[in-house]
């Protein structure tokens, strides 16, 4: 009989981690292949399918971290741990670890930018012998947003770190404004040598770039992941199609020389 792609397998709820009102991480039962930056479709009968990327990856489990939006993130939310949800995937490409192995890495990300790329992040933090200098900038819109704590404090001992956010009304412990505005500041050593990945909302990737191109990073050394409108996930309903790129296949991870020309 032929594998219909589109039936989802149903997982469990291992645990829940709350990091905000809105953002949850949904730790569920998985065994497979599966790449940081790569995204499941979340099925809620009735409701409809939504793309979530993977956030954390171990042994049987993968972290989903979900922001309430909708109407199939919000029904996500009435989801307890034992409960089991239908996803499908994972799809899509994902980071290539080894696109930047052996050399100086920056990361750069937004809000629930974080997530897709905290596998990356992790694993260098890690691996310490399989890169060079790290820098990872992280900024949310104020303190009640920021997003994994824990690990932000966890990779502050082995790479420069700055949590920063847009606003801030109370004293914190952390920078104020935008993420762009810490580019300039980054240790920089060969540009050749070193390599980039911006993930966040449109116009914060657009300006990060622009910064990293401003202090001498090749295009070619910096990725992007891009989360545009998908439905089915597997190149056959067209919603993601930019030109003759299918995002959900192709992508959602692009080199910039390619994702410069699908940026919002
Ligand atoms: C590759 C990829 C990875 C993603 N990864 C994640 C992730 O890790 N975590 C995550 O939380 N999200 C992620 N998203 C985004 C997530 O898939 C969307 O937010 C999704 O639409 C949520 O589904 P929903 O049914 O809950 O929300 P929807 O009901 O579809 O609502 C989504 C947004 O549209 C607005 N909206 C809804 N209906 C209307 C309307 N009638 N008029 C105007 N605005 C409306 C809502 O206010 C909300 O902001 C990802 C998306 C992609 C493409
Ligand atoms: S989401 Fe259907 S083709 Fe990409």
């Amino acid at each position: 009989m032929m594998k219909n792609d589109y039936i989802p397998f149903s997982s469990k709820i291992l645990e829940v981690i709350r990091h905000t009102e809105i953002e949850y991480t949904f730790r569920m039962e998985f065994n497979g292949a599966v790449r940081p930056g790569q995204f499941f479709e979340v099925s809620m009968p009735k409701y409809g399918e939504a793309p979530i990327s993977v956030s954390g990856i171990g042994e049987n489990f993968v972290d989903l971290t979900i922001r309430r939006v909708g109407k199939v993130t919000n029904e996500v939310f009435e989801h307890y741990v034992g409960d089991t949800l239908l996803m499908r995937g994972p799809y899509g490409n994902g980071f290539d670890v080894s696109d930047y192995m052996g050399k100086d890495i920056i990361v750069i990300a937004g809000g629930t930018g974080l997530s897709p790329v905290r596998g990356v992040v992790d694993y260098f933090a890690e691996h310490l012998e399989e890169r060079d200098h790290m820098t990872l900038i992280a900024g949310f819109k104020t303190p009640h947003d920021i997003l994994f704590r824990d690990d932000l404090k966890r990779w502050e001992k082995n790479m420069d770190v700055t949590l920063t956010v847009d606003c801030a009304e109370e004293d914190v412990a952390c920078h104020v404004g935008l993420v762009t505005q810490y580019i300039p500041q980054i240790k920089l050593g060969d540009v050749q040598n070193t390599v980039a990945i911006v993930v966040g909302p449109p116009a914060m990737m657009r300006f990060s770039v622009q910064g990293l191109l401003g202090i001498g990073l090749p295009e070619e050394n910096i990725w992007i992941s891009q989360e545009r409108k998908m439905c089915c996930g597997l190149g056959k309903c067209g919603h993601c199609k930019i030109g003759d790129t299918y995002v959900c296949l192709d992508g959602p991870v692009f080199n910039y020389t390619k994702g410069k020309f699908l940026v919002d």
